[in-house]
């Protein structure tokens, strides 16, 4: 890893551990993207830029009409130039222009990364981790500055890009669009891909070509979205799993977002993300800073599987923090499908009881258990035991739970409030809203103006006082509804276009107060299931309720796209009771069980009414996933058959030195006299030899280059093979 400047050419190298980022100070003082891809050695690599004459390409320099912002490969295109495609910044001066000309001014080198005021971030340990470059450009007639950061790490293939911007004039500047990255890269022949989907159904992969034009994935919904992820990946013509070139962004933040991609005229395609501009308008007063989010800029020369384990090893170990980083999660019986809203203290126990027979170590009390919650209509911000229901109070269960043998873990929904409940009344203008106007509910809850201090120090006080009072090792933090009516009562009119990044700042805030104060607990971020599954949340918590769809085979499709860019360790992944309660589908327990072993695994049912079989299913799961836990939370993930065939799903993990695997194959639908499919691994050392669990021992070369069989018979059927290297 090392970052290299020449000053001759002007240009500046990220060599990250397989890849090149290159670009240059061009004549106009103008950043010019040179190169991202495969690795190049530090040269002047001036010969391959092109400035053309080009028709309506404008030229502020009248005697050269070969250059045009219209037509250069940029770093940081800003608006109202000469540049007609999207810009990466646009604000407003004073004097009401929008004309924005950031010039080199000058760079720094970094040993390290330094951190992101008041956002999470990837991170190093050691300064000798990475090294970062801050490129300094300015608008020499107002004094705005642009800080662009770059960092290479040592051991993680990427650049983590992020923007600040700093009011060095004398007037306040409204900052209208702030993308954290925007990279011009040769647009022929690539195809954009998409994690989108929908509530319970989050994160498939959807592929298009690019056509002229801007495509964007967004979020306006205040969160990152079940509708769409913060991920957005280039594919080259026949890119694979195994092969071709991928250049992935990833935002690390969790409110609105934007990720474009705009093929212009010439077949440059723009690639950038960042803080959606929609309804953002942010007042920067002279001598202030805007620090935007971190941008994760991933290449991979072969393939989407090699992208994907890049960006979970980094995920894995400089993004996830805390004790829980890198230790074996604990299986967890949630009672949420078990129970609902409808539990008494001899029902929680009795099902803890099974739990515990079934060898789960965590019992996890979902919603309901606080304030007047018997139903979602009300109750929300009243944290607060119900001792009606739960005599004695937390402390008493989770004592209870943990005579039993389990540890206690607890629901919360910190950034909401229920119209009816106290909280509420007490303060009626806490919520997000526009005064005067409908505050619209979504499910019956209107959200908290958590950029407010004294609103998230309540919540802060409210949480930590119940954690405080309980043995409780485990926080599952959901919200389950997105913001309407953006507006803060904490902002004057002029600064109301601050108020939905506010919200996030606020949220993230308040986690990192609590993560803090209780390092030992177990935090799993949610929000309806996956609808806030994204780097931001990752940083806090390091798993995340994948999706409040628990049907094995949906999750064949939910899971394979969650995991182009997230860890296996971080989806949160469980066995529930069929028919299923969002699908109505019937799978073995066996199935369910093995598609819950790619996360971090656990139970979301009564186990005291499942048949003698099943229990005794559940115990032979739950030993085999901690004989396994290790392997799956810090293996390799390589994807080897696509849900999307509609036949087949297949994928395996590895542990980092070849030594042990776990492959797993579910026919979606069988048919009639089937054909045998064949599994070929990855990621195995050719030249030792395996132990499969049926006793066989075959070469690591033949189980790549030839394959497992299973001869499958029925629809969802499952089948695992450990391998452990001879
Ligand atoms: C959300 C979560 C569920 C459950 C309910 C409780 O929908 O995703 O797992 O916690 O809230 O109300």
């Amino acid at each position: 890893m090392r970052i290299l400047h020449d000053p001759v050419a002007r240009a500046f190298f990220l060599q990250g551990p397989g890849s090149t980022y290159a670009f240059r100070v061009g004549p106009a003082g103008r950043l010019e993207h040179l190169h991202w891809g495969e690795q190049v050695g530090a040269q002047d690599l001036g010969w391959s830029v092109l400035h053309c004459d080009r028709a309506f390409s404008p030229n502020p320099d009248p005697a050269d009409r070969s250059w045009s912002a219209d037509t250069l490969a940029q770093e940081c295109p800003s608006a109202a130039g000469c540049d007609y495609r999207a810009p990466m910044i646009e604000v407003r001066h004073g004097d009401g222009s929008r004309v924005l000309e950031l010039v080199y001014a000058g760079h720094r080198l970094v040993a390290g990364k330094p951190r992101l005021d008041g956002l999470p971030a990837t991170y190093c340990e050691a300064d000798t981790e990475a090294e970062t470059l801050v490129v300094e450009l300015c608008d020499a007639p107002t004094g705005l500055a642009v800080e662009l950061s770059y960092t290479v790490f040592a051991a993680h293939d990427v650049i983590a890009r992020s923007v600040r911007v700093i009011n060095r004039g004398a007037a306040p500047v409204t900052l209208l669009r702030v993308l954290s990255a925007s990279v011009d890269l040769e647009g022929s022949g690539l195809a954009l891909l998409q994690l989108s989907g929908s509530w319970a159904r989050e994160r498939h992969v959807h592929v298009t070509s690019l056509r002229p034009g801007l495509q964007a994935v967004e979020s306006r919904r205040g969160t990152s979205s079940h509708q769409h992820n913060p991920f957005i990946a280039l594919l080259d013509t026949g890119t694979g799993e195994e092969s071709g070139r991928v250049w992935a962004a990833n935002l690390v933040y969790s409110g609105n977002f934007f990720a474009g991609v705009e093929l212009d005229q010439f077949m440059q395609a723009r690639l950038h993300l960042g803080i959606h501009p929609d309804g953002f308008a942010w007042e920067l007063a002279p001598g202030t800073a805007f620090q935007a989010p971190e941008a994760i800029l991933a290449f991979s020369a072969h393939g989407l599987g090699a992208l994907s384990r890049t960006l979970h090893r980094l995920y894995r170990t400089r993004l996830c923090r805390g004790r829980w980083r890198d230790a074996e999660r604990p299986v967890l019986l949630n009672n949420w499908e078990a129970t609902y809203f409808n539990f008494t203290p001899e029902r929680l126990l009795t099902i803890a009881r099974s739990a515990k027979e079934a060898g789960i170590e965590l019992f996890v009390l979902d919603d309901g258990w606080f304030g007047k919650r018997e139903s979602d209509v009300s109750g929300l911000g009243d944290w607060v035991v119900n001792e009606a229901k739960l005599p004695g109070g937390l402390a008493r269960l989770a004592r209870e739970v943990e005579a039993i043998g389990l540890r206690f873990g607890l629901w919360f929904e910190p950034e909401m409030v229920s119209p009816d409940s106290d909280l509420y009344r007490a303060h009626p203008d806490w919520c997000l809203h526009a005064p005067g106007r409908t505050r619209s509910q979504g499910r019956n809850q209107l959200v908290l103006d958590v950029g407010r201090a004294e609103v998230r120090e309540h919540i802060r006080a409210a949480v930590a006082q119940v954690l405080r009072a309980a043995p409780i090792s485990y926080v599952k933090w959901d919200m389950n509804r997105h913001l309407t009516e953006v507006g803060s009562l904490g902002l004057p009119a002029h600064r109301q276009g601050e108020a939905a990044h506010r919200f996030v700042l606020g949220v993230y805030e308040v986690m990192e107060r609590l993560t803090a104060e209780f390092p030992d607990v177990l935090f799993e971020g949610c929000s309806g299931g996956g609808g806030r599954f994204d780097p931001g949340i990752l940083h806090y918590m390091p798993q995340v309720w994948t999706s409040d769809n628990s049907d094995a085979v949906s999750r064949l499709w939910i899971q394979h796209g969650t995991s182009i860019a997230y860890p296996l360790s971080s989806m949160a992944a469980h066995v529930s009771a069929v028919p299923n309660h969002q699908v109505h589908r019937t799978t073995s327990f066996a199935t369910r069980a093995a598609v819950a072993f790619t996360g971090s695994f656990g139970f979301e049912l009564d186990l005291a009414r499942q048949s003698p079989e099943d229990m005794a299913e559940a115990k032979a799961q739950v030993a085999a996933y901690k004989r396994l836990r290790s392997l799956l939370a810090r293996g390799d993930l390589y994807r080897l058959a696509d849900p999307a065939g509609g036949r087949l799903a297949a994928w395996m993990v590895v542990a980092a030195d070849g030594g042990e695997a776990l492959v797993t194959a579910v026919r979606i639908r069988a048919e009639a006299h089937d054909s045998v499919p064949v599994v070929r691994l990855r990621g195995l050392d050719p030249a030792a030899r395996y132990r499969l669990d049926d006793g066989n021992e075959v070469g690591g070369d033949a189980l790549m280059a030839v394959g497992l069989r299973h001869r499958f018979d029925r629809d969802y059927q499952a089948r695992t093979w450990h391998l452990v290297r001879v």
